[in-house]
């Protein structure tokens, strides 16, 4: 069959409130044109994230309520932690809020004062955990990985010889190496096997511990499990199973691939950093069987987890990414290639060359997407990262706008829409006004500066 069908019926259902493009202009415009600021009834289709917006299932649902809110030893924590470990076999599984409560307690622990912290790419909350701890991160993803048109199968690897020399001269310096699977700052895209085998290998040579950034470890072993020499036998499970073999420890947002809606956890084999993590998590979590969640959520994550490596679900979710990214390619807009996992990254400064940088062409595109069809997409440009700490501008590497999916939320028809939007946009993307920044923050400005359109 060429028709690949979402593998779940619907049995609950949210509205959505269709507006006017009268209705979205105004509604952008008093919003100063930063998508953050709208009220998400307001929004049709949002694919701001796929991070917290997955649609659980049933049986999820289910574990919600069997939930045990003991405060102390919740038969749900235990039902947590033997689905993680059936997957990650860690030693030790520290629950917590979300991802970021695990990284920064795995940095306060691991980094600090005169560290340097490797990573493919470190994702922009495990960037600022690095450095909070006053150590820097340092991105060592392959050469191939930062050209948004080369079609390498595997361009979140790790550039290993970088790695080895890095860890030649300043090992003493490197108390920790991260992987992020899949490397979502640079367009969703995997690591494969091979190169998790070579990333370990020098941190063995080097004696230096290696964790996951593992927010999106299906996706990953899928891309394995289709793109790899040696695995299309192999169960996702398997496959799985065979990624963690080769870490020291993980921090996982659960708003990823548990399918939940909140959180997260920092899983680690050492004895003395797990007892160190798990006096943190007191101070600012909570109790080590439920850090930061209730016991009803360490249950919908338990469930999550034995269903992200269903195939049926896989094959649906990486098929309706690339449904998207083909029929971008076929009307001609540029995309990051090939398509990530998780996302559909618009390269908006070449789609829209008369827009300069410094007048925002990824916030004009999605600004523009909002008004067409009520679709609320991402910058991931010089909005996001151009401004330097002194307060002056520069235009990012790359100005993006991120389509990020929402795991079982939408169907193939929510798709087409948005293909078509696209469409219309792209007929008079000529006309599409750059934007200046009239009000921002000093930092994070993306999140509330205010824009208006020139001209
Ligand atoms: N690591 C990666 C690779 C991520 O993509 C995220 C979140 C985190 C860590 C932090 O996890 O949100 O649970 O604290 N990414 C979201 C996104 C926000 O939209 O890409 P968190």
């Amino acid at each position: 069959m060429k028709t690949i069908i979402e593998p779940f019926r619907i049995k609950s259902v949210e509205p959505i409130r269709i507006t006017t493009v009268e209705e979205r202009r105004e509604l952008v415009r008093r919003a100063g044109y930063n998508l953050f600021s709208l009220h998400s009834d307001d929004v049709m289709i949002d694919l701001l994230t796929d991070s917290g917006t997955s649609a659980m299932s049933a049986a999820q649902w289910s574990g919600i309520m069997s939930g045990d809110e003991s405060y102390a030893g919740s038969p749900s924590y235990y039902r947590f932690e033997s689905a993680v470990r059936e997957l990650m076999p860690f030693k030790h599984v520290i629950p917590t809020h979300q991802g970021r409560a695990a990284e920064k307690i795995l940095f306060t622990i691991a980094a600090g004062q005169g560290m340097k912290v490797p990573s493919n790419t470190h994702f922009d909350t495990t960037r600022a955990n690095v450095e909070m701890s006053g150590a820097e991160a340092v991105d060592l993803v392959i050469p191939e990985g930062k050209d948004p048109a080369n079609e390498h199968p595997f361009k979140g690897n790790m550039d290993t010889d970088a790695l080895d020399q890095l860890l030649k001269s300043e090992r003493d310096r490197i108390p920790i190496v991260m992987l992020t699977i899949t490397n979502n700052t640079g367009g969703g895209q995997p690591v494969s096997m091979e190169n998790i085998r070579a990333v370990r290998t020098v941190c063995d040579r080097h004696a230096v511990p290696l964790f996951f950034d593992a927010c999106r470890f299906a996706e990953n072993a899928y891309f394995i499990k289709t793109r790899e020499k040696g695995y299309a036998e192999k169960s996702v499970k398997e496959i799985v199973q065979e990624l963690f073999s080769y870490a020291d420890g993980m921090t996982m947002s659960a708003k990823k691939d548990a399918l939940v809606n909140i959180g997260g956890w920092l899983a680690l084999n050492d004895d003395t950093w797990a007892e160190q993590a798990r006096n943190m998590l007191i101070l600012t979590e909570g109790f080590p069987t439920y850090g930061g969640l209730a016991g009803r959520d360490l249950d919908a994550i338990a469930v999550g987890l034995r269903e992200i490596v269903e195939e049926d679900y896989l094959r649906y979710r990486i098929a309706s990414m690339q449904y998207l990214g083909k029929a971008l390619t076929n009307m001609g807009v540029p995309i990051v290639k090939p398509v990530g996992g998780h996302a559909v990254y618009i390269d908006a400064r070449s789609l829209l060359p008369h827009i300069p940088p410094l007048q925002y062409p990824g916030q004009s595109l999605a600004v523009g997407l909002y008004e067409e069809g009520g679709i609320r997409a991402c910058e991931i440009g010089t909005v996001m990262f151009g401004r330097r700490p002194d307060g002056t501008e520069e235009p990012a590497a790359l100005d993006l706008v991120r389509l990020a999916v929402p795991r079982r939320v939408y169907t193939q028809s929510h798709v087409d829409y948005v293909i078509e939007c696209i469409e219309n946009l792209y007929r008079r993307k000529d006309a599409l006004p750059g934007y200046r920044i009239v009000e921002q923050p000093r930092f994070l400005r993306h999140f509330t500066a205010r824009f208006e359109p020139i001209g």
